[in-house]
């Protein structure tokens, strides 16, 4: 089984690289910032507390694949709550396993390959991956991205608040004792400053298609 991790920034064009990693060699795709928001949207619909540590583990006990899907999930105060709730080691060992569970249920369904990104598939999740990308980009230019992302969504969005908001989210996912967001020594680095998603994907390719 091709297991292609992808880690990076929030905003940093990952999410679009995996989504077209997995189209072209039509493997399966897993964001797993969906699984953490999907957390992040129980906790603030439910109106749970952050440090109430064992109800969030239940949360995420409860998840099933279906939450992880729906607009609501691309919003900003969830990707802010989402960097809070990543934080609580117990959650983070809950969603391990399903999201190490992942290349087996693709491969009964017949794929050869998965596509996982997030902030530490390549560190703690897959370290014996097939191969590892680290996707950045310039701060600005991520903002820019987010804005015009939910601005297309209809969203009330301010500019000033996205960029502040991605700085703070992307120290404290670099941070964090557990699992911090890190470049892997074996990662190749991918930045998006100034790329579109076709120059990315070809970067990408070029390197997959000589380890396959
Ligand atoms: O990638 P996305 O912005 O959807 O992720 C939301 C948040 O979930 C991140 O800021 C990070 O704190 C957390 N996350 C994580 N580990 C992952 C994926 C996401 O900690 N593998």
């Amino acid at each position: 089984m091709i297991v292609v991790a992808i880690d990076g920034t929030a905003a940093s064009g990952k999410g679009t690289l995996a989504r077209q990693i997995a189209k072209h060699y039509n493997f399966s795709h897993l964001d797993t910032g969906k699984i953490y928001r999907a957390v992040a949207y129980k906790v603030i619909v439910n109106n749970v507390d952050i440090t109430n540590i064992d109800t969030i583990e239940k949360l995420a006990l409860s998840l099933h694949s279906d939450d992880f899907t729906g607009d609501s999930l691309i919003n900003n105060d969830v990707g802010n709550m989402a960097s809070q709730v990543s934080k609580i080691p117990k959650v983070r060992q809950v969603l391990r396993q399903y999201q190490q569970d992942f290349p087996k249920q693709a491969q009964q369904l017949g794929f050869k390959g998965v596509v996982v990104d997030g902030r530490d598939i390549g560190s703690v999740i897959f370290p014996n991956a097939t191969i590892k990308f680290f996707v950045d980009a310039d701060i600005e230019i991520r903002a820019k991205r987010r804005y015009d992302e939910l601005l297309e969504r209809g969203d009330v969005v301010n500019y000033e608040t996205i960029l502040s908001d991605l700085k703070t989210r992307d120290e404290e996912d670099k941070n964090r004792l557990e699992s911090p967001l890190i470049k892997c020594k074996d990662s190749h680095l991918i930045d998006t400053s100034h790329n579109n998603p076709q120059k990315t994907l070809s970067q990408a390719i070029s390197e997959v298609d000589e380890l396959i």
